[in-house]
């Protein structure tokens, strides 16, 4: 019997797969265009990535981190969690596209 069976990469380094993944597991915190004001996001303090000043004070390797490890307040509350399994090309695709929202 031949089984077929192919992993569908949850998250994947083109542009558009990042726009999907990014609306699939991000968006209900971070809000589609980046602003945070969703349920979720007001709640648990998600930033205006529209905001230039916002994209300027978010660091790519701060991005990345928080992607791939997750993101706690200052109290260590898990405000987002990791990624995960996420590799490093699909975290900095997701980075890029949070880029773009940038006003
Ligand atoms: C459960 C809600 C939630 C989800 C889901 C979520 N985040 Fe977050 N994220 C937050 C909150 C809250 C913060 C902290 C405030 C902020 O920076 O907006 C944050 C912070 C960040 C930061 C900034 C970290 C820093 O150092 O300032 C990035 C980048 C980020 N998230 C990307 C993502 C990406 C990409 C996804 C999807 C893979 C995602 N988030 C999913 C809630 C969430």
């Amino acid at each position: 019997m031949l089984v077929v069976a192919w992993a569908v990469p949850a998250l994947s380094a083109c542009a558009a797969d990042a726009k999907v993944a990014y609306e699939q597991s991000c968006a209900k915190c971070h809000g589609a265009d980046g602003k945070g004001d969703t349920k979720m996001g007001k709640r648990l303090g998600a930033k205006d990535y529209s905001d230039p000043k916002v994209q300027a004070e978010l660091k790519d390797d701060a991005a990345l981190k928080a992607i791939k490890d997750g993101w706690k307040d200052k109290d260590g509350k898990i405000m987002m969690k990791p990624a995960e399994g996420i590799s490093d090309n699909d975290a900095k695709a997701l980075v890029a596209h949070m880029r773009t929202f940038k006003k």
